[in-house]
């Protein structure tokens, strides 16, 4: 067999397995097979029989291309007693959090450890701008991580989506930090909108689940999530803990540069420490058990919440469109009287994030408003909210957490939502219709 890459779009992947050789154009399908693999870059070629592989250049030259062996656990790539792997790794988050947290920290003392920034590490001191790019899931992680470089390094930061970004003219410099997230490190779009933040300078970082992959090798430095292999084609564990992983970056050499005390990266990693404990609250199977039957057969839940959990409503509502085929809009609060109350009507549920940190007092009058129309709202809301839970037509509790992470932990209930509703409604969970888990073409 030969195989060839040309560009970003579709990574090419060689699996050294016992006796036999696999070929795929994305990581994961590998690994269930071998963990020794090795990558084609652009311009390569691989001839591939039973026993191994030979590569050239477009020349006909020969070339050596590295044989990796690629960590994995191997329970993630089973699914147990679970019935779907998008239950079993939304259980798995409180383990994805904590190895995540603790492969790039430690509390006594505190301090972090981001040993994969590799070229990069000397120069994030140095950064005046960040700009953070990814695609669906990603973005949205992207989204919150947004907040933590505004807040722990005082930079300007802004998000883009990867396909977007490639086909503008985007104004960057070597004092421009890209951050690109991607669970795969192989989505083409965010592999392209990497090529040209490389083409003008910029220092990039990667954030990824995947060791070796494509956008490791093109960033100066990754800092890799601890999530294990994720098989759901909806991410769920991956998305929380591209969040940390943002939340570490930030922290590191950005934050301690410029803004932050050597007391506030304690602080700020202590409340770090609960967080998988925090999330673990959601991980038991009976815990969203009243409105999968009020979502069942349609309507469209909009998703309402302002701040920095915004991009949590942005990624509740394409988990819902993916797996159960409910369409479903997230927006910002602030946006509702701009268009979404036009559709409110009492056959239109409203999902609102009226949590603690969430200008909870403006969320109030949002239920209200959607309440005054004859919508039904469910509220997810910070445990002991009374007042809110009176006042909503029903509520899921979070427990209290700080502000930065409160995203995190508000997620998931929206991730197990979209998960019952989409076993209700009788969908294929793990693999709902035309999509894929990694999209290696544009
Ligand atoms: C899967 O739930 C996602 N909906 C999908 O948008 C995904 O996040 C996107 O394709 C990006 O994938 P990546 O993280 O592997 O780059």
């Amino acid at each position: 067999m030969v195989a060839a890459r040309l560009g970003n779009a579709g990574g090419v992947v060689i699996g050294y397995g016992e006796g036999e050789m696999v070929l795929a154009s994305d990581l994961a399908a590998v690994l269930p097979v071998t963990q020794r693999v090795a990558f084609l870059a652009d311009g390569q070629f691989a001839r591939i029989d039973k026993l191994g592989a030979s590569f050239v250049n477009v020349a006909g030259e020969a070339l050596q291309v590295p044989v990796k062996r690629i960590p994995i656990d191997p329970v993630s790539a089973l699914k147990g007693d679970f019935q779907h792997f998008m239950l079993k790794e939304i259980m798995e988050q409180p383990e994805a959090l904590s190895d995540t947290i603790w492969s790039l920290a430690t509390l006594e003392p505190a301090e972090l450890y981001l040993n994969d920034l590799g070229a990069a590490a000397e120069r994030l001191a140095g950064v005046q701008r960040v700009v953070l790019i990814g695609m669906g899931t990603s973005l949205h992680a992207a989204m919150i991580g947004r907040h933590y470089f505004e807040q722990f390094a005082g930079v300007p930061a802004e998000t883009d989506n990867g396909s977007e970004f490639r086909y503008r003219d985007p104004v960057l410099g070597p004092e421009t930090l890209v951050v690109s997230v991607s669970q795969s490190g192989e989505t083409v779009d965010v592999l392209e909108a990497m090529a040209i933040a490389g083409a003008k300078g910029a220092l990039q970082v990667t954030i990824c689940n995947t060791e070796g992959a494509q956008t490791a090798r093109v960033a100066e430095g990754a800092v890799y999530t601890r999530a294990g292999l994720e098989r759901g084609v909806a991410s769920t564990k991956c998305f929380t803990a591209a969040v940390v992983a943002l939340y570490a970056l930030a922290l590191g050499k950005p934050g301690q540069a410029k803004r932050l005390s050597a007391d506030e990266v304690r602080r700020r990693l202590g409340s770090w420490q609960g967080c998988p404990t925090q999330s673990q609250w959601y991980c038991r199977r009976e815990a969203i058990p009243a409105p999968r039957e009020r979502l069942r057969h349609h309507s469209t839940p909009p998703l309402p919440r302002p701040g920095a959990g915004y991009p949590a409503a942005l990624e509740g509502a394409p988990e819902m469109k993916e797996i159960s085929y409910i369409h479903a809009e997230g927006y910002a609060a602030g946006e509702m009287k701009h268009g979404p109350i036009a559709l409110i009507d009492p056959s239109f549920p409203t999902i609102a994030i009226a949590t603690k940190h969430a200008l909870r007092s403006k969320m109030i009058s949002n239920v209200e408003q959607v309440q005054a129309r004859g919508g039904k709202v469910l509220a997810i809301v910070t445990e002991g909210d009374d007042e809110l839970a009176r006042l909503a037509d029903g509520v899921v509790t979070i427990p209290e957490v700080s502000e930065l992470l409160e995203p995190i932990v508000a997620s998931i209930p929206l991730q197990l939502l979209a998960y019952y509703v989409a076993v209700h409604r009788g969908c294929d969970v793990d693999q709902p219709r035309n999509l894929a888990k990694t999209v290696t073409v544009e």
